[in-house]
């Protein structure tokens, strides 16, 4: 077992595959920004020795993050690999949907059972001017079709941010209520290059649900997957709505992870601007034992929360390279 210095245990390593995405959100990143060069990025054998690893340690779910995870080739063959280690039960992958529906096949075939994706919109335009690229009808179709193909759950993420989209917090309610999917209202984190992040734009899980409740129902419900939402099920819906609350709330105490990032870090928190370096050992021939006892001792720097309770402060690294 991993456990930290606060008796949690790490039982979820997200692992950001690559930095490059398709999209150019505009709470994410500025219009240019430079790629990391391929060999600075971990090569799958490198992945698959992580995991395989940290299975060894106890470690049982994982999730492809990105950047855009689907826009690194090979990603089926890279699940199918860590679905074929013992003690990975659960493999997940945070996409932007554009190119999921034209994978899924493939997906689903290497051991995929449940994505989330991204969507800030419901309105065609304003998809193109949050995200950068006309692809509202491709997001919406790889949604449609994770649902068809039976993947479970499929989880929408939706940040909400004050003047943006704000307007739209009903009409994904409404989906959530006609459709079997789960969406989850993220409050707007303290993270990106673009500028666009203020204290002024965060809208809080609490004054999103209360929107919500001036016309639904809602009940509250458990979250199978743990993780960091507050599930609710809506009246007569066939879906979920879900509250992640990192901002607001300390979901910190429950924390079950760690994260790789695409150039080879782990990072305790996601919060935190501390990470250490794994890659270089890979690249220096250390053992599995090197390794393993690098990551308990990478665990155990994990600190008890983000922060000071209330204090928000801006961080450094870019969502695109932590992959959330
Ligand atoms: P499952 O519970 O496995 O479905 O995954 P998830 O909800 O952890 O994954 P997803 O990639 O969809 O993450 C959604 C959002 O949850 C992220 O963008 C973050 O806002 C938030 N989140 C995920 N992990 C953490 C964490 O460790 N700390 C905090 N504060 N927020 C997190
Ligand atoms: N605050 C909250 N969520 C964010 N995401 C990206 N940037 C932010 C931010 N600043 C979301 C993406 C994706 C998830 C992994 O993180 O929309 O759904
Ligand atoms: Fe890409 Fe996600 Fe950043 Fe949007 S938020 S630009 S989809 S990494």
């Amino acid at each position: 077992m991993l456990t930290d210095r606060f008796n949690r245990i790490i039982d979820y390593i997200r692992i950001s595959v690559t930095d490059r995405c398709n999209l150019r959100c505009k709470y994410c990143v500025e219009d240019q920004f430079p790629f990391i060069p391929h060999d600075e990025i971990l090569t799958y054998e490198e992945i698959i020795r992580f995991v395989r690893i940290c299975a060894g340690l106890g470690v049982s779910k994982i999730r492809l993050t990105g950047g855009e995870p689907l826009a690194r080739k090979g990603i089926p063959f890279l699940i199918r690999e860590i679905a074929a280690i013992e003690g990975i039960r659960d493999i997940g992958l945070t996409t932007n949907g554009v190119y999921l529906g034209r994978q899924l096949a493939d997906l689903k075939a290497a051991g995929l059972k449940r994505v989330n994706i991204s969507l800030d919109s419901l309105k065609k335009e304003r998809f193109a001017y949050i995200t950068g690229v006309d692809a509202f009808d491709e997001v919406l179709r790889s949604i449609k079709m994770s649902v068809h193909a039976g993947l479970d759950p499929v989880k929408i993420n939706t940040v909400i941010i004050q003047g943006f989209n704000d307007d739209e917090i009903l009409d994904f309610a409404k989906l959530a209520k006609t459709r079997n999917v789960e969406i989850r209202f993220i409050e707007f984190m303290p993270f990106g290059d673009s500028g666009l992040w203020h204290s002024s734009r965060i809208i809080t899980s609490q004054e999103i649900e209360d929107r919500i409740r001036t016309l639904y129902e809602l009940e509250s419900s458990s979250n199978p997957h743990k993780g960091p939402a507050k599930m609710f099920d809506i009246k007569e819906g066939l879906g979920r709505i879900g509250f992640i609350s990192p901002v607001s709330s300390h979901i910190c105490h429950e924390c079950n992870r760690i994260r790789l990032t695409s150039r080879g870090a782990i990072k305790p928190c996601l919060f935190g601007d501390e990470e250490y370096d794994v890659k270089k050992m890979f690249r220096e021939n250390a053992t599995d034992e090197e390794i393993s006892n690098f990551i308990i001792n990478t665990v155990k720097t994990k600190p008890e929360r983000k922060a000071e309770m209330g204090q928000i402060r801006k961080c450094q690294r870019n969502l695109r390279h932590i992959g959330g």
